[in-house]
């Protein structure tokens, strides 16, 4: 997409293992326009932190990384890091999921939150602290003005994840990425801290990197996912069909496992059979061919490439065109060949 305010091509990051260096991300392609909102969605150890820290320019130091990040037309890839910094809370910004790790437990608020304006454009401590106690009410801290002295601890999760919210756009940045940023939230604050995000993504014209394992909440926060498995991109599309008409088997089983509001009681949830493989533990070929109850030889003989399923979705498997329509159909338990059904059933 020409124009795109970030372009990654081929990004690839590995990092040490005992067995040598084994790639955690392996060839992400993506672009995400100015005001555009996009998700990486799949289960925990898919490589999904390695690529927002890849983008931040943020990974530990012994990992390794190659391909390109285009920020603007500028390549990200083996920018040194003075120039990374004046990116970084100022351009680019960046939410974790744990606001008490991410946050200085010394700091008060007004400081955290004014460091970038401090770091980037010199304001002095009166003006940063006005600008802190704007920028907290613009996420809707209650009381910001009395709290503009108060430590992390005293606050709590929703409204230290509100804080880390009204660092991130201290500066106006362009691109936000938010790393499964509700997550350890409860039900109800997730819905009101992502509506907020969503609403100041509106006004502010910002691109958004939603990074979550939810995939309903990825759906109705974000225009486009992106689901992540073994460090690669299986399915691409807009949100609400992915969610709808999911094609890849691993998003069949994502989408299955989900707990449905009004299910009958003693309905079980299906799971995806067996687990993410550990960092160079995963099948030669195909990533899912260990888990999937569709796997045939072919799926191991080399990363299956992408197949278009619809308009702008499409697929990394060799036997999609294949495969039912529906996720309503006994999927045969890779491990026994036994069969069982991928979607939640009676007990
Ligand atoms: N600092 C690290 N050193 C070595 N391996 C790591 C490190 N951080 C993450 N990993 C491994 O890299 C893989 C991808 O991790 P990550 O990107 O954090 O996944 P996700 O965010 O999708 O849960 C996982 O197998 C994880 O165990
Ligand atoms: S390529 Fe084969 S193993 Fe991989 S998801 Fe498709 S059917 Fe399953
Ligand atoms: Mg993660």
């Amino acid at each position: 997409m020409s124009g795109a305010l970030l372009s990654v091509r081929d990004l690839r990051v590995s990092l040490p293992s005992a067995r040598g260096p084994v790639d955690a991300v392996r060839g992400i392609d993506l672009d995400l326009a100015r005001g555009r909102t996009l998700g990486l969605i799949g289960e925990s150890g898919c490589g999904k932190s390695m690529t927002a820290l890849a983008l931040m320019g943020l990974l530990p130091d012994a990992a390794r990384v190659a391909g390109s990040v285009r920020f603007d037309g500028q390549e990200l890839i083996g920018l040194d890091d003075a120039m990374m910094c004046r990116l970084r809370g100022r351009r680019i910004a960046m939410v974790f999921q744990e606001p008490m790790t991410a946050l200085d437990p010394l700091q008060p608020l007004w400081r955290t939150v004014s460091e970038p304006l401090r770091v980037h454009r010199g304001l002095d401590a009166r003006t940063a602290r006005a600008e802190a106690l704007r920028l907290l009410d613009r996420v809707q801290l209650p009381q910001a003005a009395q709290r503009l002295d108060a430590r992390p601890h005293q606050l709590s999760g929703g409204q230290r994840q509100r804080v880390m919210i009204a660092t991130a756009l201290a500066c106006g940045p362009e691109l936000l990425i938010a790393d499964e940023p509700t997550t350890a939230l409860d039900a109800t604050l997730q819905r009101e801290i992502l509506a907020l995000i969503g609403t100041l993504i509106a006004d502010s014209g910002m691109a958004l990197l939603l990074i979550s394992h939810d995939l309903d909440l990825m759906a109705r926060s974000v225009e486009r996912v992106m689901v992540m498995y073994g460090g690669t991109v299986v399915e691409e599309g807009p949100g609400a069909q992915v969610l709808a008409a999911p094609a890849h088997p691993y998003t069949r089983g994502l989408v299955g496992a989900r707990p449905r509001l009004g299910a009958p009681r003693g309905m079980r949830l299906a799971t995806i059979p067996g687990r993410v493989p550990a960092l160079g533990e995963w099948p030669a070929g195909c990533p899912f061919a260990d888990r999937c109850g569709w796997v045939a030889d072919a799926c191991r003989a080399g990363l299956p490439a992408h197949v278009s399923v619809g308009a702008a979705h499409s697929a990394r498997c060799i036997r999609v065109e294949a495969l039912p329509p529906g996720l309503r159909q006994a999927q045969p338990d890779p491990s026994t060949g036994s069969g069982r059904t991928v979607l939640p059933r009676s007990s």
